[in-house]
Formats: C-alpha cells, structure tokens, sequence
C-alpha cells in the first residue's frame, strides 16, 4: 500500500471499504428494471430517457443497452454536492437538454435520492416543458424522507452512508468502479 503523499502526489485517496451492490447484483437489478421499463412504455411513441448527470453515466449506458424499446437518448447536467458529502442543497443546473420534450414520454434517469432536492428542482422544469408523462427511475434511494420524490422505478433501497462506484462519486472520485462501495 502507499501512503499519504508516497508518490509526492500529494494526500492518498481514502479507500471504498465496504461493498455495497456487487457489479453482479447491480447488473441483475439494472436488466429487470429494464424489463420493467420495456413493458410500461410499450404503447408509447417516441420514449426520451435523461440521464441526470454525472453520477448516472454508467447506469444510463447499462439500462438503455437493456431496454428493448427504441428509445432516444439525453442527458441534464445538475449539482448539488460541490466537493463536500452533504448536498448543498443549491442545485444549480448546468445544461438543459436541447431535445423538446413537447408531447413525449419522458424518463429521467437518476443515480441516487438523498435529500431529494435535485429532483424536486429539475422536475417542475422539465414538466413546464410539456411532456406527455415524466417518471423517474432511480438507481438509489436512501429513503431519507417520506416526503422525497418517489420515483416510479427504484433499483435497490440505499444504506444512509455516503456511496461511491458505478457513477457515483466523491469528490470526482471512484465513479469508475463496476461496484458500489460505502466510503
Ligand atoms: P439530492 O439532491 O440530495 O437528492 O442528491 C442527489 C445527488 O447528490 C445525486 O444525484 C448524487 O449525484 C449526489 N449524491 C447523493 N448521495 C450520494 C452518495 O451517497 N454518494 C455520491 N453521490 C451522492
Ligand atoms: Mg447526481
């Protein structure tokens, strides 16, 4: 192991220490949501799925690839955390997507609720668009408060710990991981 700053780089990154979701469970878990998610929209013309990025990238490229539907493909930019591991609660909004969602069938993708704030922001903005429905599927739910945003689809219930891997970040940190870890 290195220690902080062996490498003159400066402070080692603290290590994930606990598995959370294997990649196996998260990869079982991502296909039934897409079943899911393939029979709710069989009806519907035109399905548009948003990525709320960062953080859902990984999941994003797992489920569209397992949704048996033609679909198109977007994503939102929006941040709440800055480098800190409690949500600021300021979400600010980096980019919109340029796709109209006029008359569509729209389902936005998030990697986790925590204090719910993010999507209680971008929701009104993207219903004031005119959408023919707007759902949520989220990869993580921490259940924080009955009152958060429930999302139509959930991937697994959520530790109330800080959890990076499979999109998810600390700091920009670990996003790269095929698992979900608990810092
Ligand atoms: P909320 O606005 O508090 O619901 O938080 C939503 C966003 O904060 C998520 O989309 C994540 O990007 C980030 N976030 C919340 N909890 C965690 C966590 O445990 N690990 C990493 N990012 C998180
Ligand atoms: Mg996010």
């Amino acid at each position: 192991m290195m220690s902080a700053g062996a490498d003159g780089g400066g402070p080692a990154l603290s290590t994930p220490e606990r598995v959370v979701f294997s990649a196996g469970q998260i990869d079982r878990r991502v296909r039934e949501l897409a079943a899911e998610i393939s029979a709710a929209y069989m009806e519907v013309d035109r399905l548009l799925v948003l990525g709320l990025l960062k953080g859902s990238f990984i999941f994003m490229a797992d489920l569209v690839r397992a949704i048996t539907l033609s679909h198109q493909v977007d994503f939102l930019i929006a941040s709440s955390y800055g480098a800190g591991t409690v949500s600021s609660g300021d979400v600010r909004l980096h980019y919109d997507p340029v796709t109209s969602l006029d008359g569509r069938a729209v389902l936005v993708v998030e990697d986790i609720v925590d204090s719910g704030t993010t999507l209680g922001r971008v929701l009104p903005r993207l219903q004031a668009r005119d959408p023919s429905s707007l759902e949520v599927c989220a990869l993580l739910h921490k259940r924080l408060d009955p009152a958060d945003p429930a999302p139509r689809w959930v991937g697994f219930d959520a530790p109330n710990e800080f959890l990076v891997g499979y999109g998810l970040d600390h700091a920009e940190d670990f996003r790269h991981l095929p698992y979900i870890a608990s810092l």
